[in-house]
């Protein structure tokens, strides 16, 4: 019998409707400002039971330097590619771009306060590389180091532990017009040179760098294009610089971009502080098991190890994948033993960028072991027209990646989900849509934590509502609401949930 139910909630140590009324008039009343989260009572106490995170889970949100900086060609930046596609009417919806986008490079101070409101205890945020050298090679801009500089310390002083990435999409475009972009090797030297500088500024204070963000962007939706089919609805995906090649040249500049990510990483090893961690954050394509039975994990076991032949295998294997050079044929990537050697420099963690899954599988008798479920026109979906809702990928994506690879380390340096996140008369934005999405998905990251998945933190994306590339300001993803018209912060109900969850430690 449990004596503890008959005792009223506060003296359980759960919270009792004053507790929450007082809670409530955080997201309720002030819709967060700085000041008022800061009258959170303390004090509560939990029984978080098997909800528990453990002990130094970071709790963190997540950005981008396009998405949210503004301040495009301020003190002495260069443009990017992405200033490029933006600029040119028609790639973005209502031909939005981020010249402004959250004016965070004026307005981070505030961004960091409410960071520590929202409870996040850890934030990745990405370096923009032409800031820090304008023509992409060179000589570096003081001014654009000073920025992060600034940063870092406004989040040491909160109490947040900084996280860089140091390339999420927006190349210089002085590399784009000198060697095509990633279409060259150059452009890989040139990130090494890069990502070495800025582990040497750094790290002092930065522990942790993400080398590229999601490589498939950067390389087929960049390149080529893609297409997801969603609730029978066709959505084209295309990002900066928004080029067509054929399957060879397709295939070389993936080659090249997982030589940036190798020679940033023997940079920053040769240059950072002892003891700095440093690896990839990528979207793991995965297949989730229909069926939770050894044959059919095998399956997605089997299946995301296939998905992952252009990235995450030769990076942690040290070797392209038989079947696909075979496939490939005459398209195959052109590259040398010394490169794979640099590609597979030894990671200390992988970051994963956690959405949806790629496929549905169950097991089968014939090759290769696997076969692909339909997901049906009715599937439930979030906001976003690519976004199907499958909490489970949180658990399974961890999970499948560690039981092919092993890494020492995994984060998920990025899940989260739009929604209509409209503002409410009384001026607060009620996203329980996506406190569901977030309760859900960090449920399953504790059961493969439980199970011995070394996850070691959650970025939620995004900290605040920003520039979704092609999407423009449409499609809201933030725990903060932004008034991109008025820069107006408003903390959703999101936030009160995530810092409540950060604050037990646990899922509330
Ligand atoms: C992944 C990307 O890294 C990020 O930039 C983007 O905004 C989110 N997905 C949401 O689409």
């Amino acid at each position: 019998m449990n004596t503890n139910a008959n005792k009223p909630a506060s003296a359980r140590g759960e919270l009792d409707r004053r507790d929450f009324l007082k809670l409530g008039a955080w997201a309720l009343a002030g819709a967060g400002s700085a000041t008022g989260c800061a009258s959170t009572p303390r004090s509560t106490r939990h029984r978080a039971g098997n909800r528990a995170f453990p002990r130094g889970f970071y709790w963190g949100t997540a950005t981008s330097a396009y998405q949210i900086e503004g301040a495009w060609n301020e003190d002495g930046k260069g443009p990017s590619i992405w200033d490029t596609y933006a600029h040119t009417p028609g790639n973005i919806r209502n031909n939005d771009t981020g010249d402004v986008a959250n004016d965070h490079y004026h307005r981070y101070k505030e961004d960091v306060a409410l960071m520590k409101c929202i409870g996040a205890n850890a934030y990745r945020f990405s370096i923009s590389w032409p800031r820090i050298f304008p023509e992409g090679t060179g000589t570096p801009n003081a001014k654009g180091l000073d920025f992060y500089n600034r940063l870092v310390d406004e989040l040491k002083a909160a109490g947040i532990e900084p996280f860089a990435t140091l390339y999420h999409w927006d190349l210089p475009q002085a590399l784009q017009d000198r060697y095509g972009g990633w279409q060259s090797r150059d452009t890989a030297r040139a990130l090494g040179d890069y990502a070495g500088y800025v582990a040497e500024k750094l790290s002092d204070r930065v522990r942790h760098f993400f080398t590229i963000n999601e490589f498939k962007q950067v390389t087929e939706t960049a390149y080529r294009g893609v297409e997801l089919h969603v609730q029978g609805k066709t959505v084209r995906l295309m990002s900066a610089p928004g080029i067509l090649l054929e399957d060879g040249p397709l295939n070389q500049v993936r080659h090249n971009a997982l030589l940036g990510h190798g020679l940033a990483m023997q940079a920053i090893r040769a240059r950072a502080r002892a003891g700095t961690k440093a690896g990839p954050a990528e979207n793991m394509p995965h297949a989730i098991p229909i069926i939770d039975s050894p044959e059919h994990v095998r399956a997605a076991m089997a299946a995301t190890r296939d998905l992952n032949h252009y990235f995450l295998g030769p990076m942690l294997e040290g070797r392209y994948d038989d079947a696909y050079l075979k496939k490939a044929g005459r398209n195959a990537p052109k590259f040398t033993d010394d490169e794979m050697r640099i590609i597979s420099s030894p990671a200390d963690f992988v970051g994963i960028n956690v959405y949806i899954p790629t496929l549905a599988v169950m097991a089968s008798d014939k090759s290769p072991g696997y076969e692909e479920v339909p997901f049906s026109v009715s599937h439930p979906k979030m906001f976003s027209d690519w976004h199907r809702l499958i909490p489970e990928s949180q658990y399974w994506s961890p999970r499948l990646l560690h039981g092919i690879w092993n890494p020492a380390e995994i984060y998920i340096t990025e899940n989260g989900c739009a929604a209509t996140d409209e503002v409410a008369k009384d001026g607060n934005v009620y996203d329980y849509d996506r406190v569901m999405y977030l309760r859900n998905g960090m449920m399953w990251q504790q059961r493969a934590i439980a199970e011995g998945v070394p996850l070691k933190g959650n970025f939620y994306w995004s900290t605040m509502d920003n520039f979704e590339w092609i999407n423009g300001y449409g499609d809201r993803f933030g725990l903060v609401h932004v008034d991109f018209k008025t820069q107006k912060r408003t903390p959703k109900l999101s936030a009160r949930w995530y810092r409540e969850a950060a604050r037990r430690n646990a899922i509330a």
